[in-house]
């Protein structure tokens, strides 16, 4: 498939008429069946019609993703929810009115306008209300319900820019719009709406704290945080490797000064026996690590920089070939809490204590 990659300057409304027109444009596609990948404000998606079965289960195949794994369907004006959930509970407004549009995506129970493929045979719909411009126009334009998965082959880093998403779908989708780098670069916040109280079953920009603040009592889904826990991940996608960086990732925790010395042990060692080395370091401590590629992804205090940065570096290791990867461990709360989920998943759990 021949596939058009188009660039679009279109950070804020109004757009430019060339960008309006791209815009209507790619909304062809779409409901005409087709895909089109394009930005968001968290990482970059790969849509198709939400409501249609085939473009879901293109979608499927464009990621080579399990079709157990569900889609998130994204609106452009929160009076489009009706025609696709059974019920909007009180609660669901109230996050929807603190947080839409942005990056909080509702599981809610679903109407029989959408299909179990886009669903993955659940009765439940994921439904987001995205805050980035061109996102918004876009589904605007392919009729107001956009299933989109991150643009990633299934297994790697969700995208946080178009070279990424090239990489990965040139040749399997019908058109990528290049919308710049990704403000947030994690993916959204997911809260389960259709229990009481509401649970968090992926952590995100949007907190615990932040929801909890909102909506009072919010759970959260055990597996995000007891990485050992047997129990299945309530959010199907969660359950499946992810984000894995092709070199070997370890997190190594522990007081600074010994995790440097730990990791600069060890990647002496690693360069001894032939492999290219790097490092996951935040700006405090990046000068003392010896490594073929030290990566900063900000202060240990800048936590939205962190997440901003994480999928990128991990990208650019791949990139340049790096096959052992150390990783600073980071805070575990506030979005803290989605860096690590990300890091320890990209990582299979692998965490050395020093
Ligand atoms: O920020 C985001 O959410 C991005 C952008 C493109 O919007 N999208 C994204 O989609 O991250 P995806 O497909 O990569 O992740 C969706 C997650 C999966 O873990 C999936 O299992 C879960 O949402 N999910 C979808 N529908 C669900 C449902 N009905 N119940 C529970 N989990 C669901
Ligand atoms: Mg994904």
């Amino acid at each position: 498939m021949d596939t058009k990659i188009i660039r679009i300057e279109s950070e804020q409304f109004p757009f430019s008429p060339k960008d309006e027109e791209i815009l209507r444009q790619a909304g062809e596609v779409l409901k005409n069946g087709g895909l089109v990948a394009f930005p968001t404000e968290t990482v970059y998606g790969l849509g198709g019609d939400g409501l249609n079965r085939e473009s879901s289960k293109k979608i499927y195949a464009a990621k080579g993703r399990p079709s157990d794994n569900p889609l998130i369907v994204h609106i452009c004006r929160l009076e489009d929810i009706g025609r696709i959930v059974k019920d909007f509970p009180e609660a669901a407004k109230k996050a929807a009115s603190a947080f839409w549009p942005g990056p909080l995506t509702m599981i809610l129970p679903k109407s029989d306008a959408v299909p179990s493929e886009t669903t993955g045979g659940l009765d439940t719909v994921a439904v987001r209300f995205p805050s980035h411009p061109a996102a918004r126009k876009l589904i605007e334009y392919g009729g107001g319900y956009v299933a989109a998965p991150s643009a990633n082959l299934s297994g790697k880093p969700s995208p946080t820019a178009a070279k990424y998403v090239i990489e990965d779908l040139d040749g399997r989708v019908d058109m990528i719009l290049d919308g710049g780098g990704s403000v947030i670069g994690l993916e959204s916040t997911i809260v389960d709406m259709s229990v009481t109280p509401p649970r968090i079953l992926r952590p995100g920009f949007i907190t615990f704290r932040m929801l909890e603040a909102v909506l009072g009592k919010v759970d959260i889904d055990v597996t995000i945080i007891e990485p050992d826990s047997d129990q299945a991940p309530k959010a199907p996608g969660m359950k499946y490797r992810h984000y894995a960086p092709k070199g070997i990732l370890t997190i190594v925790e522990g007081a600074p000064g010994k995790v440097v010395e730990y990791v600069n042990r060890k990647a002496a060692m690693d360069k001894a026996a032939g492999e290219k080395t790097g490092v996951i370091a935040s700006d405090d401590y990046a000068k003392g690590y010896r490594a073929d590629a030290v990566k900063r992804v900000g202060s240990r205090r800048e936590e939205e920089s962190i997440a901003r940065n994480l999928f990128t570096v991990l990208r650019e290791f791949d990139d340049e070939g790096v096959t052992k990867i150390y990783s600073e461990s980071f805070e575990s709360q506030g979005l803290g809490q989605a860096v690590m989920n990300r890091l320890l998943k990209a990582a299979g759990h692998r965490v050395v204590k020093v």
